[in-house]
């Protein structure tokens, strides 16, 4: 929104870079899978990180995207996570990659990964954009993320306040996050 401070944390560059060493990672852990493993998108914030590791990934994967809303219209998780939108396929006996866009208290995560086990998946690789330890609520497993960031609220390449700033190609600190 005009007139907010934006300060750029993690630049397009830095992201692209990182993004391909994630997915050359998850190539290696799925080099001899039988079959495609099954990257689910959890919406909305996870989407422009999601689609480019799928683009980078050097092997066939199959897509399906998820819904959950823990926050409402604020900056901090009201720990309860419910699904909005559910997968479209079954998982059963196959390989997941959960790609979720940050974890702040773990709350999302937890529930997401508990939830996926009840489909009686093969496995599950989490995977985040993004990680802010000393936000931690709840014990979660991320296997994989991009990068370690402060307590601070973040924008862009995906990431909202109130549903603005998700088309920022980099990642910036929201200074004023006073809802108007
Ligand atoms: P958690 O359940 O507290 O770990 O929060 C996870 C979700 O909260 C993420 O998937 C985001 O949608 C949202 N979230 C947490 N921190 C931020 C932030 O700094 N900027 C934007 N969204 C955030």
């Amino acid at each position: 929104m005009q007139g907010d401070l934006l300060t750029t944390l993690i630049d397009e560059k830095k992201i692209q870079d990182r993004v391909s060493e994630i997915a050359k990672e998850l190539g290696k852990k799925f080099e001899s899978a039988k079959e495609p493993p099954i990257f689910i998108c959890v919406l909305k914030g996870a989407s422009f990180f999601y689609a480019d590791l799928i683009k980078a990934f050097p092997h066939d994967c199959k897509c399906d995207f998820m819904g959950c809303s823990s926050y409402g219209s604020g900056t901090s998780s009201s720990g309860e996570v419910k699904v909005t939108y559910d997968l479209s396929m079954s998982i059963k006996g196959k390989d997941v990659v959960l790609v979720e866009d940050i974890v702040d208290t773990g709350y999302t995560l937890n529930f997401l990964n508990k939830f996926l086990q009840t489909r009686e998946p093969k496995s599950v690789t989490t995977v985040s954009l993004l990680h802010k330890p000393e936000a931690k609520k709840i014990d979660y497993e991320l296997d994989i993320k991009g990068f370690d960031i402060g307590n601070e609220f973040v924008v862009g390449y995906g990431l909202d306040f109130n549903n603005f700033y998700r088309h920022l190609p980099e990642i910036s600190i929201l200074t004023n996050t006073q809802l108007n």
